[in-house]
């Protein structure tokens, strides 16, 4: 099936976003270390974000390591943490050229410091590209996002009474992205895991059992088109949404 092909150009999502799952599940599945899931993984995302690039999206946003993902064995977050430095120094001039900007969410105070620096240069880099932006989730999690969005308001003295939930949204990591239409989880998992709890709040899900670094254009396109099919109702009938 040619999905790329069955997609409406005039109804594609701005923002995607993906809980890329399954990499030791399919590292396993060959008779290999986990961590050799996540080298291939690699892969995946370069297609994805080839095939959102190419239908018009505008913000692809990657759950790459969560806060959880700190209590996984150290040489497996070591290794992840390895992989995230040497794939953006391979990848940058490419991403750059292709308008590529790259932007992070999450608690980056927490990454070692050459992850750090090499990412903060990489988005410097990129600053003005605005074919796309690629946003990376690193030891990110909704409630923690969420509590230090508190913590700012706080902060800042805003009186409750003034408190909106533009108020939330504009102190959370996501504040200039707008909400994701679609999020896609891989692997067949059907939970959210802590990603984007708030944004989500009305986004479509689309859940696949293809393992991550199985993925690719056309199980993208794929996504987008069952997106296309669904009614978001926003609370209202369906009567609403046809007139
Ligand atoms: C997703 O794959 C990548 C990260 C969470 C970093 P997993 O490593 O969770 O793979 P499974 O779910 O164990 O197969
Ligand atoms: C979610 O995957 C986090 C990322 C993809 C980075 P996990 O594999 O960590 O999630 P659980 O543990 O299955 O919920
Ligand atoms: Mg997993």
């Amino acid at each position: 099936m040619d999905w790329q092909e069955k997609i409406d150009r005039n109804n594609v999502p701005k923002h995607v976003a993906v809980i890329m799952d399954g990499n030791g599940r399919w590292a396993r599945q060959q008779g290999e270390e986990r961590i050799f899931g996540h080298f291939s993984g690699v892969d995946a995302v370069r297609a994805t974000l080839k095939a959102a690039r190419n239908i018009g999206v505008k913000f692809l946003t990657l759950y790459a390591f969560s806060t959880e993902n700190w209590n996984r064995p150290l040489e497996e977050v070591q290794a992840l943490m390895d992989l995230l430095v040497k794939t953006i120094i391979r990848e940058l001039d490419e991403l750059d050229d292709n308008g590529v900007r790259l932007q992070a969410i999450g608690d980056m105070q927490m990454l070692p410091e050459d992850c750090r620096s090499e990412l903060q240069a990489a988005m410097d880099r990129t600053a003005k590209n605005d074919e796309i932006s690629l946003i990376l989730a690193l030891s990110y999690s909704a409630r923690w996002e969420m509590t230090e969005a508190v913590k700012k308001i706080v902060q800042e003295d805003i009186k409750a009474e003034n408190i909106t939930a533009d108020t939330v949204s504009n102190h959370l990591q996501t504040a200039n992205f707008p909400d994701p239409e679609l999020m896609i989880r891989t692997s067949g998992e059907q939970r959210i895991s802590n990603f984007l709890l708030w944004q989500l709040a009305y986004s479509e899900l689309y859940f696949t059992d293809v393992l991550w670094p199985d993925f690719n254009e056309s199980e993208f396109y794929k996504a987008i088109c069952d997106y296309q099919n669904r009614e978001r109702r926003f609370g209202k009938t369906s009567d609403q949404i046809i007139a």
